[in-house]
């Protein structure tokens, strides 16, 4: 009788732990970069480990979207669901029943995962939640906009002492013009670039800053060769719009460098790119007003220009 007795109350004791037990994960974070999403599962107290007598069932918000068969190793997923696999089946027999999904399929939302061995089960509630970023660190981001913005102003800076030692009607309106472009173009893609993270958006205000960026190379020339006329110092111009190409050139590869990686790595290289561009504006700059300023003393040389430049030189007088 006691014997017996004994046995019930055993009986009733391993019937309240014939509960399945989990590693308690209460959420997991996905963020732009994570190609696939592992949804963790993970049961502490298998007796048996043997996939034979499993069953895995995954739930969204209450609604199953897969399961997965020990016994035949079958798996059920709805077609939202196509991408989900058991991110080891071999690992199902040591309690993993982790689930991955592809990044697209991944959708934010209490996920519950339901165990089954032979007649003990359990389940478990994983929140998957989206979080913004990572993108450029905030330091990198704002040197790329101080260097642009110095590089831009630098041009206006130096289109506005051109106009002053004179240039023709058409050529000030064509260099007003691509001024404003730029400065217009740089505007957006900084108000893109700057908000948290790495999306699509970020990546079209980098684009935006760095690409068209290519359009200060060629002004740089002109306005180098409005100021000096025919007495073009071909050495320095070239060296200034040489080191500016190569500035150019080097932004952009560190632009394809962020645009390959994720989270955006060698943000540095864009800055240092943009800073070689802005360095050669200034040089540009104080070129033409060195240089550029000798020239004006030399009055009989104004004589034989066009009769326009003329009047617009003695105009800004
Ligand atoms: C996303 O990727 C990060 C870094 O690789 C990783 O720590 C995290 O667990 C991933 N998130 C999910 C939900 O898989
Ligand atoms: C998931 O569940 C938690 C706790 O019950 C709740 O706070 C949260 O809002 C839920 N998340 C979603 C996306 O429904």
């Amino acid at each position: 009788m006691w014997a017996l007795g004994a046995w019930v109350l055993l009986g009733a004791v391993c019937a309240g732990s014939a509960q399945l037990q989990f590693n308690a994960i209460k959420s997991v974070e996905q963020t732009i970069c994570n190609e696939t999403v592992i949804l963790p599962c993970i049961v502490t107290n298998l007796a048996q480990k043997s996939i034979k007598v499993m069953f895995v069932k995954w739930k969204l918000e209450k609604k199953e979207f897969f399961s997965f068969e020990g016994s035949t190793e079958k798996t059920h997923r709805n077609k939202n669901f196509s991408s989900a696999v058991l991110e080891s089946v071999q690992n199902l027999s040591l309690g993993s029943a982790s689930l991955s999904i592809s990044k697209t399929q991944a959708v934010p939302g209490n996920y519950s995962c339901e165990v089954t061995e032979s007649n003990r089960e359990g389940e478990t509630v994983i929140e998957l939640i989206y979080r913004v970023g990572p993108g450029l660190p905030q330091v990198e981001s704002s040197l790329i906009i101080f260097f642009l913005v110095w590089a831009v102003l630098f041009y206006w800076i130096q289109l506005g002492v051109t106009v002053s030692k004179g240039t023709t009607f058409q050529e000030m309106i064509g260099l007003i013009i691509a001024g404003i472009i730029i400065s217009v173009v740089a505007v957006v893609g900084f108000i893109l670039l700057v908000p948290d993270g790495f999306g699509p958006k970020n990546q079209a205000g980098l684009g935006l800053i760095v690409l068209p960026a290519v359009i200060l190379v060629p002004l740089q020339y002109f306005l180098l060769k409005i100021v000096f006329k025919n007495n073009l110092p071909r050495f320095a111009v070239v060296l200034v719009v040489v080191l500016e190409s190569l500035g150019y050139l080097i932004a952009v590869i560190g632009f394809a460098l962020c645009m390959t990686a994720c989270p955006p790595k060698n943000g540095a290289v864009v800055i240092a790119g943009l800073a070689i561009m802005a360095l050669m504006a200034v040089v540009g700059l104080i070129y033409m007003i060195a240089l550029g300023s000798c020239k004006k003393d030399q009055l009989p040389r104004k004589s034989v220009e066009e009769p326009l430049n003329d009047a617009k030189g003695v105009m800004l007088e």
